[in-house]
C-alpha cells in the first residue's frame, strides 16, 4: 500500500473535531503530526483515505475515543517539576499533620506518574490511611496503564532513594526491565476517564489539584473553562498547581491568587 497523505481539507475537519471534543488546539503547522499519529488506524482498517477513518469516527463513538487516544500527548515522568512536590511536602508537615484526609487530584495523569509521585509522599508523611489521590484523563489507554502501575526501570531513576526502597519492586520473569509500584500506594489511587471541558460533579472537594502540562494544548478561552470547572472542585484554601512552563496570565483567575510561580491557592 503506497502511502496515503491526509489531506489540508481533511485535516481541518479533524482539527475541529478535536477541538470540540478534547479542546486540544491543533496548530494548523501539525498537519504532519496528525498524520503520522492516525495512520495506524489506516493500516489496521486497511483504509484508502482519511476520510473514511473521519466517518468511522463521526458514526462510532469508541472509534472517536481511540482517536483522542492517538491524538494526545502523554509525556509525563515520576517527580516532574520537583519544587511542586517539595512544596507539598512541607505543606503536609507544617499545615496537615493533623488532617484527617489529605485528599489529591492529578487531573489530567497521563501513565500516573504525577499521582504515584504525589502518593509517596503523602504515605510517608501521613502514613496509609489518611490520604487519597485521584487521577484521571481523557486517553483511556493511559490510565489503563496508570491503574496497573509498572513502568520501565529507566523511569525510576527520577524517584528519590528512600522511595525507590519503600515504594518500587523490581520486575522479574514476565516483568524484567519493569518495576512495579507498592500495592499500597496503588489501592488508594482511583483512576477514572474526565474531560476537563466538562464540570466533575461527583469527586468532592480537594485540597490539592495538579493540572500540569495540559494547559498548554488549549487555547485561552478553553482554559478559562477548565480553569473554572476545576475551582469548583478545590477546598477554600486549597492548592491549585499548573506546570511552570504554563501561565494563567490571559484568564480570570477568579476565587485563585498566586503564591508561588506555577502555584494558586482558592481564597478562604
Ligand atoms: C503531557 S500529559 C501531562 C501529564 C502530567 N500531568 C505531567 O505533568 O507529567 C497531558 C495529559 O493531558 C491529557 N488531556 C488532554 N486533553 C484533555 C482533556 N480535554 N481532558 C482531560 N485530559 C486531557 C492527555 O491525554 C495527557 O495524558
Amino acid at each position: 500500500m503506497t502511502a496515503v497523505t491526509l489531506k489540508e481539507s481533511e485535516f481541518k475537519i479533524f482539527q475541529k473535531l478535536i477541538y470540540d471534543e478534547a479542546g486540544i488546539d491543533i496548530s494548523d503547522k501539525k498537519l504532519l503530526l496528525v498524520q503520522s499519529r492516525l495512520v495506524k488506524k489506516l493500516l489496521d482498517y486497511k483504509l484508502s483515505s482519511y476520510s473514511e477513518y473521519l466517518r468511522l469516527v463521526q458514526i462510532n463513538p469508541k472509534e472517536k475515543i481511540e482517536m483522542i487516544n492517538l491524538i494526545s500527548t502523554n509525556e509525563t515522568y515520576f517527580f516532574r517539576e520537583i519544587e511542586h512536590f517539595s512544596f507539598l511536602q512541607n505543606l503536609l508537615k507544617n499545615e496537615h499533620a493533623n488532617t484527617p484526609l489529605f485528599r489529591i487530584w492529578s487531573a489530567a495523569a497521563s501513565v500516573g506518574a504525577e499521582a504515584y509521585s504525589a502518593a509517596m509522599i503523602l504515605d510517608s508523611i501521613l502514613g496509609s490511611d489518611k490520604w487519597e489521590i485521584v487521577g484521571s484523563d481523557i486517553n483511556t489507554d493511559v490510565l489503563k496503564k496508570a491503574r496497573v502501575g509498572l513502568y520501565p526501570e529507566s523511569w525510576i531513576s527520577k524517584i528519590p532513594d528512600a522511595f525507590k526502597k519503600k515504594y518500587c519492586l523490581k520486575g522479574k520473569g514476565a516483568h524484567e526491565g519493569k518495576f512495579l509500584v507498592d500495592r499500597s500506594l496503588v489501592n488508594n489511587i482511583r483512576f477514572h476517564t474526565v474531560n476537563l471541558l466538562e464540570p466533575v460533579m461527583t469527586f468532592g472537594r480537594f485540597d490539592l489539584i495538579f493540572l500540569r502540562n495540559v494547559l498548554i494544548y488549549f487555547d485561552d478561552k478553553t482554559k478559562q473553562k477548565v480553569v473554572d470547572n476545576m475551582i469548583l472542585n478545590l477546598k477554600p484554601g486549597g492548592y491549585f498547581f499548573i506546570s511552570h512552563t504554563e501561565n494563567l496570565n490571559m484568564i480570570d483567575l477568579g476565587s485563585l491568587e498566586q503564591v508561588e510561580t506555577a502555584i494558586y491557592r482558592k481564597k478562604r
